[in-house]
């Protein structure tokens, strides 16, 4: 039989329905936002990458929760279209867009300051902006650009705006991480660009390995201060975050995903999770899975000294000389 023969017989066509049925099933996790009744309004929460993907859902999810949300996006465009959007969907007018590169440290010093400058309060960070598959590139502050919009990026971020969540706390810390920072290594060297490998999603595992550890380390030194910080895994979902890699690469992806993978809305899922629910209120310093449960980080994201030098050199690596 031939490969086309061999795909178009029915015998395999319904096996992969029924399979695809199933993990549908299964993936549907254990909290369904729209059954949970919990109400933000006069709650402020920041969205990063909000203008696409499984971020956009996170932030309409806050909108029609009654929530000021603000959009942290790179493009106007994009993120005009978003807002418009969220506004229109969730009939929430209190949605605002505001620009930041999280690549550049500059750029989120500067966000960060309008922030400050403009907002009483700050109940929900979700650092979620990401990318993937990016070539070599070396970023104005010396960092390896995938590093910088993944990790250093979002720790300044997360840092410049601790003190106003302190003074609005009860407040979260939702950092979008990935499975894959199972398969991560920490080298410090990667930061600079040095030792990676730009390969499919090698240099992407070790920047969600360090989102994983920091946000662990930042959860221990903000005890006792009402404001909590978990890392999260969305899924695998079916998002623009393959956009850098190559032609065949992204339509496999997009036909396997097709069947398999998670819409954005569903993996939007366990960070408004992590963010809002009753049930996660007070629990800080774990990784969630995509199904909302809570699960073991790697071994390497379980190592407390291993995180405390971590913060400290992403810290200095961020800190203005
Ligand atoms: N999709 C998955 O299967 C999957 C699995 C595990 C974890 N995740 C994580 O989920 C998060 C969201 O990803 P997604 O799947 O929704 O991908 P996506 O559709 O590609 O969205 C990524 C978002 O990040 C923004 N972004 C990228 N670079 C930025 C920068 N320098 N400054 C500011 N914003 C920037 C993008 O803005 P532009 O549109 O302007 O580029 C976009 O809004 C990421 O952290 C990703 O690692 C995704």
């Amino acid at each position: 039989m031939s490969w086309m023969g061999f795909l178009c017989h029915p015998v395999w066509a319904v096996s992969t329905a029924l399979l695809a049925v199933v993990v549908r099933l299964q993936r549907r996790g254990r909290w369904d936002p729209q059954a949970s009744d919990v109400q933000l309004k006069g709650k402020t929460a920041i969205v990063t990458g909000a203008n696409t993907g499984i971020g956009k859902f996170i932030a309409l999810d806050f909108a029609r929760r009654g929530a000021r949300v603000i959009l942290a996006c790179r493009s106007e465009a994009r993120g005009t279209g978003a807002l418009q959007e969220i506004r229109e969907k969730s009939g929430n007018s209190d949605v605002h867009l505001r620009l930041v590169d999280l690549s550049s440290l500059d750029s989120v010093r500067e966000f960060a300051k309008r922030i400050l400058e403009e907002e009483k309060a700050l109940h929900i960070l979700v650092n979620n902006a990401g990318v993937s598959g990016l070539p070599r590139q070396i970023t104005e502050d010396g960092f390896d650009v995938c590093f910088a919009t993944n990790h250093l990026g979002p720790f300044l971020l997360t840092n410049l705006l601790l003190d106003l969540m302190k003074r609005s706390s009860p407040a979260r810390i939702v950092t979008v991480s990935s499975v894959n920072h199972k398969k991560g290594r920490v080298d410090f060297a990667h930061f600079h660009g040095e030792n990676l490998t730009y390969y499919m999603d090698h240099v992407y595992n070790h920047t969600k390995l360090h989102n994983t550890i920091c946000t662990n380390e930042l959860a221990r030194r903000l005890q006792g201060t009402g404001v909590t910080a978990n890392s999260v895994h969305p899924g695998i979902v079916m998002t623009e975050v393959m956009r850098h890699y190559p032609l065949v690469i992204r339509c496999l992806f997009k036909l396997i995903g097709f069947f398999f993978f998670k819409s954005p809305e569903e993996g939007a899922v366990s960070p408004i999770y992590c963010a809002v629910a009753e049930e996660t209120e007070g629990i800080t310093g774990k990784y969630f899975d995509s199904d909302c449960s809570l699960a073991l980080p790697a071994p390497l994201a379980r190592d407390t000294a291993l995180a405390v030098k971590d913060f400290e050199i992403c810290e200095r690596l961020t800190s203005k000389l």
